[in-house]
């Protein structure tokens, strides 16, 4: 199977080729492109990435995009009339399209999901957020849930990263921490409770995008959704307060065991998962799981993910896997 990904030089691209490399076994030819033709080095290689104008000059079967959404929503369509590909599309270009399926493997990676021609890999906080929910959402019914997140600067890509970084060391060598270009203000020893534009309702992008998307994943249109999210000088790796509601009665030793067995899922008992734990492994890691006594059957937990693994390239990768079993499969 010939496969391309098309952002490769990004750091969701760049942990994708990674993923591939490192977990793929089904035979494959890897195929990269970015903005320019230049090259990418991972795992001790040299890889060739193509310029983007290459695309449709390559016989690919599956292509995954790890590009700005503009870039997706440009290319994505250009493929789809010239070639059969099958698409996995990381950015939010089409995850609200009905017929675009928005794929969790874990939760929703149902065969006919497989069979359309482009599938969606969801927001890396909506993500993360349900993998921990999902496992108690199957035994108790989720009836709604708030959240609190605090997100690293990689969220915003490596624009996000280098900001930070660049802060760090102008803070270090008593330098002027510079104008801020990737977020709303200086994110070096902030919280800034804006991610993306806000809506007339006062509600950011990346609010809107865990209320949307986890409606659509969970095939619960009336999901109630409250989030806060909040972006913090963390270099990787979300961490997410959650507060959920269940239609049914709570066992708290059930809703335990539940996220014990999960897969994907690293439940703590006793300790608590911070961003060391989860910035090297593409597990949903959650702990502090208690009562919130605020409202009847509610429990409240703490996620903590890698949101360039699992919250975007393990996922993407997953997807592609299923994909390449099915095609294994049907030949
Ligand atoms: N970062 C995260 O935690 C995360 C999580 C989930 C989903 N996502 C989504 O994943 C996508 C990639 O995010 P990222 O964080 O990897 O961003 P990034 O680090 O900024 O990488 C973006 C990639 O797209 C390429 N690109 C940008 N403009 C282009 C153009 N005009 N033509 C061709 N290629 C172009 C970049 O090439 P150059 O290197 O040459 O600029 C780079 O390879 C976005 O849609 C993002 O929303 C990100």
């Amino acid at each position: 199977m010939e496969i391309g990904v098309v952002g490769a030089t990004g750091l969701v691209g760049n942990a994708l080729v990674k993923e591939i490399i490192e977990h793929v076994t089904l035979p494959y030819g890897l195929h990269l492109f970015g903005r320019n033709d230049t090259e990418l080095y991972v795992n001790k290689s040299h890889f060739p990435v193509h310029s983007i104008e290459q695309l449709l000059k390559c016989p690919l079967d599956v292509v995954l995009f790890a590009t700005p959404p503009e870039i997706s929503r440009k290319w994505i369509p250009l493929i789809q009339s010239n070639a059969r590909a099958f698409i996995i599309d990381g950015s939010s270009a089409f995850r609200q399209k009905n017929d675009i399926p928005l794929i969790i493997p874990e939760i929703n990676s149902e065969t006919k999901a497989l069979c359309s021609q482009c599938v969606s890999s969801p927001n890396c906080t909506t993500t993360l957020a349900l993998m921990a929910l999902h496992p108690l959402h199957k035994l108790y019914g989720l009836k709604s849930f708030s959240l609190c997140s605090y997100q690293a600067a990689s969220g915003a890509g490596r624009k996000g990263y280098t900001e930070l970084i660049d802060q760090c060391n102008a803070w270090v060598s008593h330098k002027d921490l510079g104008t801020p270009l990737a977020f709303p203000k200086t994110l070096l020893f902030n919280a800034i409770p804006q991610i993306g534009a806000f809506d007339a309702q006062g509600v950011s992008e990346e609010e809107r995008k865990i209320l949307l998307e986890s409606r659509k994943i969970l095939r619960l249109p009336k999901l109630e959704v409250f989030a806060t999210c909040v972006r913090i000088p963390a270099l990787t790796c979300h961490s997410i307060a959650i507060s959920a509601t269940f239609d049914q009665k709570i066992s708290l030793e059930q809703a335990q065991k539940a996220l014990q067995e999960a897969p994907g899922v690293r439940f703590y008992e006793k300790n608590y998962p911070d961003v060391y734990c989860a910035m090297n492994d593409s597990l949903c890691h959650v702990g502090r799981l208690r009562w919130d006594t605020t409202r009847p059957n509610t429990l409240a937990l703490w996620v903590v993910g890698n949101q360039l693994l699992k919250g975007s390239a393990t996922n993407m990768r997953q997807i592609l896997e299923l994909k390449m079993q099915q095609a294994l499969k049907k030949s």
